[in-house]
């Protein structure tokens, strides 16, 4: 019967505008096992307080179990009058335990403090299952760097060749971010572990109610402080979004470089097959779809968040209904990662590798001249004359179609009686690269150090 937790005061049932609009089971019934282990604790709860005696606990927890069995194979499903989940499963427990011993349950709770509580044990649980493919992720790249211990290639900023830095150690830059997000997980875990239930619709419960009992048998870490904070917060959520979002930022920024990558100017990177994708016409195409998909994801993650925020700004305590919208966007984000990543994850651990064309193309542009001026000021030139000396050299190759160690002897000296023929020992790739030694640099002794950090940490997660 439409409107089943609230019909009393109302002459009429709602209107099917009404309840077309206000119905949320097609997307809240993600939340049916959780409200389970909600209605559970609340009845530990309830008998704790002399409101069900042992016998009726019992009962009340074997129809909640039944329930759970009949939700997971199908048998009980949302009715066309059900408005939400939470009245869904209302309507289940009555019929399974009885009115008598089931419309016992609701005493001393709302679906405000309900809610709020089950989203947050939602997203505890997709949490680790994240988690887990990030920290995946992380050990994919630890393991092509660790796979490609020499490779050298042009490092770039603006796009352009800046200075030659090991490969290992661009894929290891792309594995930190990851390790904060995953450190940002962590930190947002001891928030979220906090329990919303006990605070009632907003004012809290008269019937001696034990929140803090709640909170334990949840595996929460304890209830909220205010019950009006606890109904009508969302910042648990908006927080959890950002994180995702953050997460998607991140594998996009990896996406645009491999798709760089694996076109034929660059081709530093191969796809492996089962992990691109062809064309319908072109039949030579092999395209880096997954790596476009997580860019393009990256934006649908970002809207989910913006949407909650949106949702959140200036909404009165405590619930009113738009808290309703908090849902759809985290279960979005929370859905397109745990699809993502797999498939990202395959693609960055079949990913191979033109180490050859990286290095031929590593001191190009000339990348070297700032090993020069560095080499300059080591034989005591000043940074400002180095600098000078440097650009001077770069610009006398450019115009004679030369790489920075082709001049001649007296080329160099004409250039500045500074440039010594030794000069030529800085002019190699591995030179530059291994002469970076200063801690986080790029000479292969730093980045193996690196590495070692970087499995280190995982196992913080
Ligand atoms: N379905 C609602 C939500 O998801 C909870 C119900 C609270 N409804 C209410 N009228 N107080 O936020």
């Amino acid at each position: 019967e439409a409107g089943a937790l609230w019909g009393g005061r109302f002459a009429s049932g709602p209107s099917p505008e009404l309840a077309r609009l206000s119905k949320s089971t097609q997307f809240d019934w993600t939340l049916a096992s959780y409200d389970i282990d909600g209605s559970k604790a609340h009845a530990v709860a309830l008998n704790a307080a002399g409101y069900l005696d042992n016998d009726e606990l019992v009962a009340m927890h074997a129809a909640l179990e039944t329930l759970r069995a009949d939700v997971a194979s199908g048998a009980f499903v949302a009715a066309e009058s059900d408005e939400d989940v939470h009245s869904a499963l209302e309507r289940g427990l009555v019929e399974r335990a009885g009115a008598n011993l089931g419309g016992k349950l609701r005493a001393g709770r709302s679906r405000n403090d309900q809610i709020a509580t089950l989203v947050r044990l939602y997203m505890l649980e997709h949490e680790s299952v994240i988690r887990g493919l990030l920290v995946q992720l992380v050990e994919i790249l630890a393991g092509q760097a660790e796979a490609h211990p020499g490779a050298i290639m042009p490092g770039r900023t603006h796009l352009q060749h800046a200075q030659p830095v090991l490969l290992a150690h661009q894929l290891a830059a792309h594995a930190w971010p990851l390790v904060r997000d995953l450190e940002r997980l962590r930190d947002w875990s001891v928030r979220a572990k906090r329990s919303p239930y006990g605070a009632g619709a907003l004012a809290g419960s008269s019937l001696g109610l034990d929140p803090e009992l709640v909170a334990s048998e949840l595996g929460l870490s304890g209830a909220l402080e205010n019950s009006i904070d606890a109904t009508a917060a969302r910042d648990v959520v908006a927080e959890f979004g950002f994180i995702l979002a953050q997460v998607g930022i991140n594998l996009s920024r990896l996406s645009e470089e491999i798709i760089v990558w694996n076109t034929r100017e660059f081709g530093f990177v191969r796809l492996h097959d089962s992990f691109s994708t062809g064309s319908s016409i072109m039949p030579q195409k092999k395209n880096p779809d997954i790596a476009e998909l997580a860019r393009g994801k990256s934006g649908r993650l970002i809207g989910n968040i913006t949407g909650l925020l949106a949702t959140l700004k200036a909404l009165p305590l405590a619930y009113n209904r738009d808290l309703q919208e908090d849902k759809e966007p985290i279960f979005d984000s929370v859905d397109t990662l745990e699809v993502l990543l797999p498939a990202f994850n395959g693609m960055i651990a079949t990913l191979t590798f033109n180490t050859e064309r990286m290095a031929e193309l590593a001191p190009q542009g000339f990348s070297l001249a700032t090993d020069v001026a560095e080499w300059l000021v080591k034989q005591g030139v000043i940074f400002r004359d180095a600098h000078e000396i440097s650009g001077e050299l770069v610009r006398f190759c450019e115009e004679n179609g030369l790489e920075l160690h082709e001049p001649t002897d007296e080329q160099l000296a004409a250039v500045s009686p500074h440039l010594l023929p030794a000069v030529r020992e800085v002019l190699t790739i591995e030179g530059s690269v291994n002469s970076r030694v200063g801690a986080g640099g790029t000479a292969t002794v730093r980045v193996t150090e690196q590495l070692a950090n970087l499995r280190g940490r995982l196992a913080d997660f």
